[in-house]
């Protein structure tokens, strides 16, 4: 029997020992989350949370039948009703899936909504690349605009702003409306056709199934071949071509520096106009910390009106490994304010309802339960970083007087017991400000 954890899946705890396995430390987890979801907040997204598992379906029709994704890295079961359901690989499909099914589209206001949660790959696994990955993502639908696709872009790296990362690289490109992609295709097929059987398997299982996804290929004999290949930034439509130029204007405008990517098409076949991914060199091989774009035609593929829409998702993994390799700043973790050390039964009875009273005013606070030894409860108080110490034995109970130590400073001030609440609580207020 083995039962460890499963392959490609990791466990989230409060503490980890090694440098490299911080980043799944849950207190850091948390400090992100709240960070991911105020942004959110600020650029006007709601959350929308989905069910882990949907309809296989689902997935095949939107995300492609002919990506990685779909024909080998999901998670697929048949349930015990002989229907077909998949883990979610991703979480466009199914915030536009519940978007139809809910008629989202008939409320009044904005179509802009967020998700966070975990997404399931069937992946080799390495570092930065999980079987189980976390997401959030942001969608948002109802515009055409090209400063709809920028305000996308701005969020996702305002986000790693917030969150003091640097040298993150934004790549971007036009995979064009559906008559552009069809003459680039053509113009693929015409420049790859000659090379057919120089391809990797892959390459040539995808040559006649979806073109474009060869330009996904990692095999190195595949990548020299398509460095001549001709780029689909010169098969752009004109209204393609002039909302590119002004996605390009707006990030100008902002500051956000880019780098066109005339190769880069992603692996999801969704998408039309703008897409773009961000990189970390700290990364190594699995580099982009996130990726979106433009996807005009999916709420109608799914049987909902058709609208256009745009997103992006960025890998909570990732983003905590780069925040950790540039030593980007995470808050100090929660630790008591005060930490009482009982000794013996009638400090025992002293001390708990304190405890319970300290914590119902909002006061971090922690005991020593075992109430035998000083040297014990001075031990724990150090280890949970508390800020102050008390003890209370036979003598503080008799004297009816008990010191408040420092546990930073080592000084210590003397109080009475009766006086004890209303001074630690001054003490708080008065480190609160
Ligand atoms: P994606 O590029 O496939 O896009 O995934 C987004 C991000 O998820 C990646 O950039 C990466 O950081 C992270 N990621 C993906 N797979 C793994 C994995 N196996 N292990 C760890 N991290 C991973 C999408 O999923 C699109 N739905 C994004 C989008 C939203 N497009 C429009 N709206």
């Amino acid at each position: 029997m083995d039962y460890t954890i499963a392959k490609g899946a990791f466990d989230i705890v409060p503490f980890e020992k090694e440098e490299e396995d911080k980043w799944r430390e849950s207190g850091r987890w948390q400090y992100l989350e709240t960070v991911l979801r105020k942004t959110a907040d600020d650029y006007g997204f709601k959350e929308i949370r989905t069910p882990i598992f949907e309809r296989t379906e689902l997935f095949v029709r939107s995300v492609g039948e002919g990506t990685d994704i779909v024909s080998k890295e999901m998670y697929t079961f048949i349930d015990k009703g002989e229907r077909s359901l998949t883990l979610r690989p991703e979480g466009t499909a199914p915030s536009m899936r519940a978007f139809v099914e809910k008629k989202l589209y008939a409320q009044s206001g904005l179509f802009k909504y967020y998700y966070l949660g975990p997404m399931f790959r069937y992946e080799r696994p390495q570092a930065g690349r999980y079987r189980q990955y976390h997401q959030f993502g942001a969608e948002a639908l109802g515009n055409t605009s090209p400063e709809q696709d920028v305000e996308l872009i701005d969020m996702m790296w305002e986000i790693y702003r917030r969150l003091g990362l640097k040298n993150l690289t934004l790549c971007i490109n036009s995979v064009g409306d559906s008559q552009s992609r069809s003459d680039y295709k053509k113009a693929l097929l015409d420049y790859l056709t000659p090379f057919f059987a120089e391809l990797s398997a892959d390459s040539q299982d995808r040559f006649s199934k979806n073109i474009l996804r060869i330009l996904d290929s990692k095999d190195p004999k595949d990548k020299k071949i398509l460095s001549q290949a001709p780029t689909i930034l010169n098969y752009l439509h004109p209204e393609s071509k002039s909302h590119f130029e002004r996605v390009l204007q707006l990030l100008e405008g902002l500051n956000i520096p880019y780098k066109i990517e005339p190769a880069l098409v992603r692996g999801l076949d969704y998408y039309n106009k703008t897409v773009f991914e961000i990189t970390s060199g700290e990364l190594g091989a699995q580099n982009a910390i996130g990726g979106g774009g433009r996807y005009d035609g999916l709420t109608a593929a799914l049987g909902g009106p058709d609208l256009p829409a745009v997103g992006f998702a960025t890998g909570i993994e990732r983003l905590l490994q780069t925040m950790l390799k540039q030593n980007a700043p995470f808050p100090d973790p929660p630790h008591p304010f005060i930490f009482l050390i009982p000794l013996g039964t009638k400090g025992l009875e002293f001390c708990f309802p304190l405890l319970c009273r300290l914590r119902h005013e909002g006061i971090p606070a922690e005991m020593d339960f075992s109430a035998k030894k000083i040297q014990h409860g001075l031990s724990l108080a150090n280890a949970l970083s508390a800020e102050y110490a008390v003890i209370v034995g036979d003598n503080e109970l008799s004297s009816n007087r008990t010191a408040v130590k420092n546990m930073q400073t080592r000084e210590s001030e003397d109080v009475s017991l009766e006086a004890l609440f209303a001074y630690i609580k001054k003490l708080l207020d008065r480190k609160r400000g």
